[in-house]
């Protein structure tokens, strides 16, 4: 090793920023944004974990956009017939979801007190109407046209939709390698959820089976890893349910752990859970 060891600058002097915000006052805290980024979080009650349930929420929201991008990429590999990068893309997904699923021990020590000593503040507010949440579910192929009712009165977030909606699924560009393949898949649905159906199971049991498809049985593997994770995190939220109110009503007006678990029971992509009967 050669050279000196110096410690990093403590001036700045060439980064003259004309719209610094207010306490930005290093190069570090403008590219990040801090000043705006540690204005975000505003409890609304006095209770000190409603303060761990709103950023463990913004955190996961951001965490959603960036899965999303992992996700598109995905569908625009599987679309361009290249294995390789929906792969890596897949991978990089299953990296986020990782970091989703553990989030969730931010809010493992909440008492069913501290939740109720904020929850009024909360009207009826629910995670059920994030939108970067349901891009996510209609990027699986989990499809209801009828929750875009939801986003009527905010355009910006009801066009997103109404796009993603229209735009094939990563499941359903999946599907459509195997047809350019030779298996015979019937047309996904576009707009409705997709449902369990025998000619995929068919044509993933011939990945699964003939040699010559053998290369496509990574793609298989690679979308149970990712459909296992979004059940992972339908669990644990599941369970942070049931530890902190129980199987009261939620916030957002459904029945709360008995529709949870409804949700967490629907298996992602269920052919291929399913195929693993007779493999
Ligand atoms: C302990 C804290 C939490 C409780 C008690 C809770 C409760 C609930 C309940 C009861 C529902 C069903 C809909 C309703 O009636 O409101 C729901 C849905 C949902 N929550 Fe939470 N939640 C919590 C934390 C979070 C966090 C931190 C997020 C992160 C963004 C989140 C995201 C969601 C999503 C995306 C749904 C829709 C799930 C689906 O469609 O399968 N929740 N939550």
């Amino acid at each position: 090793m050669t050279g000196q060891t110096h410690r990093p600058h403590l001036r700045f002097g060439s980064d003259q920023d004309p719209d610094q915000a207010p306490g930005a006052s290093t190069p570090y805290a403008r590219y990040v944004r801090l000043a705006e980024l540690h204005a975000l979080q505003q409890p609304r009650s006095a209770e000190p974990a409603e303060y761990a349930f709103i950023v463990t929420t913004q955190v996961m929201e951001l965490l959603f956009d960036l899965l999303e991008r992992d996700w598109a990429a995905a569908r625009t590999a599987l679309r361009a017939d290249d294995l390789d990068a929906a792969l890596a893309a897949l991978r990089r997904g299953q990296h986020t979801q990782d970091v989703l699923v553990g989030s969730w021990d931010l809010l493992a020590a909440m008492t069913p007190a501290e939740f109720n000593s904020f929850r009024p503040v909360l009207g009826e507010a629910s995670g059920f109407q994030s939108s970067a949440f349901l891009r996510l579910e209609f990027l699986l192929g989990n499809r209801s046209e009828g929750l875009l009712e939801m986003y009527r009165e905010s355009p910006a977030e009801y066009d997103a939709l109404f796009a993603a909606l229209r735009t094939p699924s990563l499941y359903a560009e999946a599907l459509a390698v195997l047809a350019r393949r030779g298996l015979a898949v019937p047309a996904a649905p576009v707009t409705a959820r997709h449902r369990h159906d025998d000619a995929v199971e068919a044509a993933w049991r011939a990945v699964y089976t003939d040699p010559a498809l053998a290369d496509l049985v990574r793609l298989g593997e690679a979308l149970l890893d990712t459909a296992e994770r979004v059940t992972r995190w339908r669990q644990r939220h599941y369970s942070a349910v049931k530890r902190t109110m129980g199987g009261k009503p939620g916030t957002g007006g459904s029945s709360g752990l008995s529709w949870l678990k409804q949700s967490a029971d629907q298996d992602v992509f269920p052919e291929l859970w399913t195929v693993r009967n007779d493999l």
